[in-house]
């Protein structure tokens, strides 16, 4: 493998969630010309790729992961024309361009299906897995993961055609030799474009269990839901994710997706430079380290409302040692399906502090770090108060759930739904402190609500212009990441600490050492950095200069606040 081959390795990729990212025609959703007109911005931040969430034509049920033709653009972000000059303008800027790959599902709306539905022997018919029902039942008891039987009953032909998702997105038959070759010749279409790789879509699901057992959780889908509104603690949550687990055991994870991982691997290595990570946190999904896909996000670090040393340390212990020789990590804290990590993890009196350590850590821990467009800028989710105003129908799920089903007032009904619907972290990114954020002009209704916030300097013009902002601390370091090969490429050694609240490791790479300190807790420490073997002249990176200082060779750190020591050898 030859050094350019693993960019990815030392690359950070920055999530744009194009709807909310920068309306270039004022009609108040993003598109291509408003990504555009921000790649300068993008640059000078620091990032290194860019993951788009899915830009191809679709009726939007599922937020665009119900796509209608995987080789178009969407019209309403500038179509096909617009896409191209945008994968061109990032390329002129150095920055590389993953797309969505939505390998699952179609939308119903997609002509392969409304062929496959139109009669029982079109020959689309075995695209899609169409069975009868067992009498006036579904096939089986499987739920959709998003509530409801996960059949759906077509009364035109007689049979149910199966859907993890929603019923508008009914999953392909991968089982069928046509439809991996009209999907692998997709996944050529763009890789013969010039983009830089896929992040994998709900890549578990493409196979489900051919006998169609029923699955064994007694508890209802609407009672498991209800279980997860109610979690109160990190040990509540593993216990909800186990039965959730049980209750999709048919539906996922199936073995025959480690061979088709294989064979897509050899379509993308037909192309150099390409690079595939999986919306999975399935070490399997690895491979051998270089058969299958080449990074899968390690998820398990984000589920948890407070980031933690012993949460990291027992993350790291974990799971670092299961990959296999050649496997790089991948973490993240934050994309489209959860909430904002500066809301999520905050406490919300020092929720800045703690943003600025938990980015620290992400970009210091070993792998490649993902960021989610607007946490530059510090943006908090946005709560949403109207039933008008949801989008992503788990909102409205949520809702029906909590009103029909729990009994409660419309009030609390539109609370719990804004605090579980995803549109919360997914609204429009604050460009300015005009009107709607600069997002789209005043007199235009943004798709989701802003965060009013953007009035009060959450904004990317306010934050630009002050040498300490948020925006000006993710450009700093992420600069200083750039500086490091140890940071990037190094081993990794945790440390034990004798305070709970601080997290110590070492990355390092024949010529340079890094000791990272971060304090997770509220309260000042003193760290003397000899006692971590890092006695030399060192430079010092902080989450904030007023917080951080040296003191002889102590190192004196407020409550949340974390430094990298970078020394050379
Ligand atoms: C993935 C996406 C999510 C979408 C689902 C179905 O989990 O991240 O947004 O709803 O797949 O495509």
């Amino acid at each position: 493998m030859t050094e350019n081959t693993q960019w990815w390795k030392k690359a950070v990729f920055y999530q744009i969630y194009p709807r909310s990212f920068a309306d270039g025609n004022d009609d108040g959703i993003g598109d291509f010309p408003g990504m555009i007109s921000k790649l300068d911005i993008l640059k000078n931040l620091g990032i290194d790729a860019i993951w788009l969430s899915p830009h191809y034509p679709s009726p939007f049920v599922d937020c665009g992961y119900d796509i209608s033709d995987y080789e178009d653009a969407a019209p309403e972000y500038g179509g096909m024309p617009e896409f191209k000059r945008f994968l061109e303008e990032a390329h002129k800027r150095g920055i590389r361009l993953m797309l969505d790959l939505v390998l699952n599902h179609t939308s119903d709306q997609h002509p392969w299906f409304l062929e496959s539905k139109s009669s029982k022997d079109n020959p689309k018919r075995d695209w899609y897995i169409w069975r009868k029902g067992k009498g006036n039942n579904p096939p089986n008891n499987w739920y959709s993961t998003f509530g409801g039987s996960a059949w759906k009953y077509d009364p035109a032909t007689g049979e149910y055609y199966y859907h993890y998702f929603y019923t508008e997105q009914p999953d392909l038959n991968w089982r069928n030799p046509e439809v991996k070759q009209a999907m692998f010749d997709m996944v050529r279409f763009w890789l013969d474009m010039g983009i830089d790789g896929f992040r994998l879509d709900a890549i578990g699901t493409i196979y489900e269990d051919e006998e169609l057992p029923d699955q064994p959780v007694k508890a209802t889908l609407e009672e498991m839901h209800r279980r997860q509104l109610n979690i109160k603690n990190d040990e509540e949550g593993k216990a909800v994710y186990k039965d959730f687990k049980a209750m999709f055991q048919y539906q996922h994870d199936l073995p025959g997706v480690h061979e088709l991982m294989k064979e897509l691997r050899k379509v993308v290595d037909e192309y150099d430079d390409r690079v595939m990570v999986g919306e999975t946190d399935e070490i399997a999904f690895y491979g051998n380290g270089a058969d299958e896909l080449h990074l899968n996000f390690n998820f398990p670090l984000m589920r948890t409302r407070k980031i933690t040393p012993k949460h990291v340390i027992e993350n790291q212990l974990e799971r670092l040692p299961k990959l296999p020789d050649g496997a790089w990590p991948c973490n993240t804290l934050g994309n489209h399906d959860c909430p904002r990590m500066f809301s999520e993890y905050g406490d919300g009196i020092h929720d800045e502090a703690i943003a600025r350590v938990n980015l620290m850590m992400i970009l210091t821990l070993k792998g490649t770090p993902f960021l989610y467009n607007g946490e530059e800028f510090g943006m908090s989710n946005v709560t949403i108060t109207s039933l008008d105003d949801f989008v992503d129908p788990v909102g409205k799920y949520i809702y029906h759930l909590e009103r029909d089903v729990m009994g409660a007032d419309v009030e609390t009904a539109i609370r719990r739904a804004a605090a579980w619907s995803r549109d919360k972290g997914r609204n429009p990114l604050q460009w300015s402190r005009e009107g709607n954020g600069g997002f789209c002009p005043a007199n235009v209704k943004p798709w989701l609500p802003m965060n009013p916030n953007y009035a009060d300097g959450v904004n990317y013009s306010d934050e630009a212009g002050d040498e300490y902002s948020m925006w000006n601390y993710y450009r700093k370091i992420l600069a200083f990441r750039k500086t490091s090969t140890a940071l990037t490429l190094g081993e990794q050694h945790i440390l034990s600490s004798d305070n709970e609240n601080v997290l110590i490791f070492v990355r390092e790479i024949e010529g340079e050492t890094c000791l990272i300190l971060l304090n997770m807790g509220d309260a000042k420490v003193i760290i003397d950095p000899k006692a971590y073997g890092f006695a030399r002249r060192f430079k010092m990176f902080s989450t904030d200069e007023t917080q951080c200082h040296l003191d002889g060779q102590n190192v004196k750190l407020d409550g949340y606040a974390g430094v990298i020591l970078k020394a050379n050898q």
